[in-house]
Formats: C-alpha cells, structure tokens, sequence
C-alpha cells in the first residue's frame, strides 16, 4: 500500500452521473489483485480521502468508475486532463478465488459491476458467467468488458434493455442450469442481501464487496467496523478497510 501521485489522463461521464475517471501514476504500481479498491485524495473542504474500486489497471496506470452522489465525487467530477491527484492503493483483500472454483459467476449490481472486471484479469484461466443489473437501458455499462470474457445475461429493473426485472431474480431463474462453483458479487445492499439467500438456499458458495463507509482507509480509524459471524457462531466486527472488503456472504452480516 503506497501514496502515489497521478495525473488525470481524462475525466468522462459514461451516463448522466456517472465517470469514468483515467490515472497515470508517476512511477511503476504496486501489484493489484481484483476486488482491491484505492483511497483517492479529493482536496478543497473534504478532509477525508474517498474509496473506490479499481476497474481497471496496468503498471502505470488505474481507472475508476465514479457514481456522483454528494459533496466529494462532484469534486472529482470537475477533474481535468493534466490535474495531479494523490491515491493510496491497493488496499484491501480483494476477490480470492480457490483451485476448486473452475466456472464463476459474476454478479454486478450499476456501479458495482466495475470491480467485477479485473477477475479475470488475476484469474485469466477460469469460466466465467455474467449477470450485470440496471435500472434502465439509460444507466447500462460494461457490457462490452463482461462480453469479453465469457457469456453476459444484461438486466434491466424496467426491461427497457435485456432481460426485465432485478438482476438477482432473472440469476434465481437460470442458476440450478448454470450450476457455477462460486458467485463473486458486488452492489448496493439489497441486491447483497438477494445474492446471500439465494447462495444460502442453493449452497453455492458466494463473496461479496460492499459499501461500508470509510474513514482512515488503513485499518486505524474502524469507521469501517461490520460485523461478521465466524463458523463457531461467534459475531465479530471486522475492519472493511483492511479486513475486507471482500466478505463471505454467509459471515457478513448485512
Ligand atoms: C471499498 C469501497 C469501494 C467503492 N468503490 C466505488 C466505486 O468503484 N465507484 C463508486 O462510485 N463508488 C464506490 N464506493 C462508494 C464511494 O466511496 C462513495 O459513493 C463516495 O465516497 C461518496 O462520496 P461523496 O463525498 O460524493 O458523498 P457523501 O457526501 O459522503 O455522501 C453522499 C451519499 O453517498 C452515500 N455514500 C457515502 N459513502 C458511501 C459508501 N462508501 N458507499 C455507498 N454510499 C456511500 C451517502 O450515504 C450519501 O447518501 C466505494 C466504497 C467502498 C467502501
Ligand atoms: S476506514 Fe478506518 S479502520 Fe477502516
């Protein structure tokens, strides 16, 4: 985990609220494993860096999916090609997948589909199946990304584009035809709490990346505190930061 200067390379709005946001570093990354998230300095009033995931990455350079909900991500809606922003990164446990997890499924919820596609960037050798939900055809993404890599099922809550309905309903109907080894899912916290009782009912084993507030970004703060029940029984709080943010669907408790 590093502080590292960037330059925005470019600044894009891919819907109406939400960017894409392009960073070359002045030096060569750290290495980046799927699922792991960086802590972006926001400058003016906002003291507190903000987290988001990578979406994608090489040695120099990162991309970020930016949804612009308050104060500090219409700040970095007015970055410009050329502005120097400071990031630390990576940070987090990311996505881990075991040799036993051969055909995965991902599941991505708006936004939430972004750190879904650097999977297959750490594990270029599995199958993959993808369902990547919508409010409308208006709010689509990364279907081009997800149709790189394997078979996409596109959802959309109002069917104005692929398959009507919300995106954990449209996988219950398919998933017992799928049967995948494991789900990897990212999204708001309904679409969580959909993708753990359907993991609990089909036993497919699932993990997810949530939307924990956060404060320090390095395990010191516990802001980021969630509690997470252990196989003993036992509830724990664990640190989302550093911990996660990557969590058993079947521990965490949403
Ligand atoms: C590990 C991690 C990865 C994330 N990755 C992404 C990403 O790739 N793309 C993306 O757009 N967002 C991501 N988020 C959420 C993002 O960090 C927040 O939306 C952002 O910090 C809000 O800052 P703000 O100043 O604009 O909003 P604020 O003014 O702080 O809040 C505005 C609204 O956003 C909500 N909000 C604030 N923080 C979060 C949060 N952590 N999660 C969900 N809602 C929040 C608030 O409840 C409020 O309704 C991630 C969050 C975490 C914890
Ligand atoms: S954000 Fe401070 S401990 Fe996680």
């Amino acid at each position: 985990m590093k502080d590292i200067e960037f330059t925005v390379e470019s600044n894009i709005f891919l819907t109406k609220s939400v960017l894409e946001l392009k960073l070359v570093a002045s030096e060569q990354l750290p290495e980046i494993r799927c699922g792991q998230f960086l802590h972006l300095k926001v400058g003016g009033e906002f003291l507190l860096r903000r987290p988001f995931c990578i979406y994608k990455f090489d040695s120099h350079s990162v991309t970020l999916i930016v949804a612009v909900v308050g104060g500090g991500t219409r700040r970095i809606a007015e970055f410009k090609a050329g502005d120097k922003v400071k990031a630390v990164l990576p940070i987090g446990n990311g996505f881990t997948l075991g040799n036993e997890h051969r055909k995965i499924l991902l599941l991505g919820g708006g936004v939430g589909c972004a750190p879904l596609v650097t999977v297959p960037l750490t594990y270029p050798d599995r199958e993959y199946i993808s369902y990547i939900g919508f409010a409308n055809s208006e709010a689509v993404m990364f279907e081009k990304d997800f149709g790189a890599f394997g078979k996409t099922v596109l959802c959309t809550d109002d069917g104005s584009a692929g398959r009507k309905g919300y995106v954990t309903d449209v996988l219950r109907e398919d998933v017992e035809k799928i049967k995948p080894d494991v789900i990897l899912t990212c999204g708001n916290t309904p679409m969580l709490k959909a993708a753990a009782r359907l993991s609990a009912e089909t036993k497919i084993p699932a993990y997810m990346s949530g939307e924990t507030r956060m404060g320090c970004g390095v395990g010191a703060c516990l802001v980021c505190a969630c509690a997470v029940k252990q196989k003993n029984g036992e509830i724990v709080n664990k640190r989302a930061c550093v911990d996660g943010p990557v969590f058993s669907l079947e521990e965490i408790i949403l």
